[in-house]
């Protein structure tokens, strides 16, 4: 791999991972775009949508403990009730990411 050819890919691995490092109380890009209009940007679902479709507080400690992440993960690939699927709107790395982020929800709200 020439120089060049480096450099592009450093930067494609930044521009890639650069959403995981940003400051722990912001949702990503992915949680905004996809997850947030039901369940808010706190995971709270106290949104207009998220009071309709009775979605859950996602940042219920209790709620947490009962379900293990492979649950998290596939309500999230196949969808939940009323929550409709994402297998076919995200990759596999974006749902663990996302499920991984549902969780992280919990200990900010302790
Ligand atoms: C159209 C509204 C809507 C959208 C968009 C939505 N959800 Fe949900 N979500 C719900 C509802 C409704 C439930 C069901 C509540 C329940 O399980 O009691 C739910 C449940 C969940 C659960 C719990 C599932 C379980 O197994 O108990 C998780 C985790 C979750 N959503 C994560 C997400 C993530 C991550 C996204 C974005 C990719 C997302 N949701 C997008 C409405 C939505």
């Amino acid at each position: 791999m020439n120089k060049k050819a480096r450099a592009a890919v450093s930067l494609a691995f930044l521009v890639a991972f650069a959403p995981a490092v940003r400051a722990a109380d912001e949702r990503s890009e992915n949680w905004q775009m996809h997850c947030s209009v039901c369940h808010g940007e706190d995971g709270k679902a106290k949104t207009e949508q998220g009071k309709k479709k009775k979605a859950r507080d996602l940042t219920n400690a209790k709620w947490q403990d009962t379900i293990d992440d492979g649950r998290i993960v596939k309500s999230i690939t196949k969808g939940h009730d009323e929550m409709p699927a994402f297998g076919k709107k995200l990759t596999e790395p974006e749902i663990k990411a996302l499920a991984a982020e549902v969780r992280s929800l919990v200990k900010k709200a302790s």
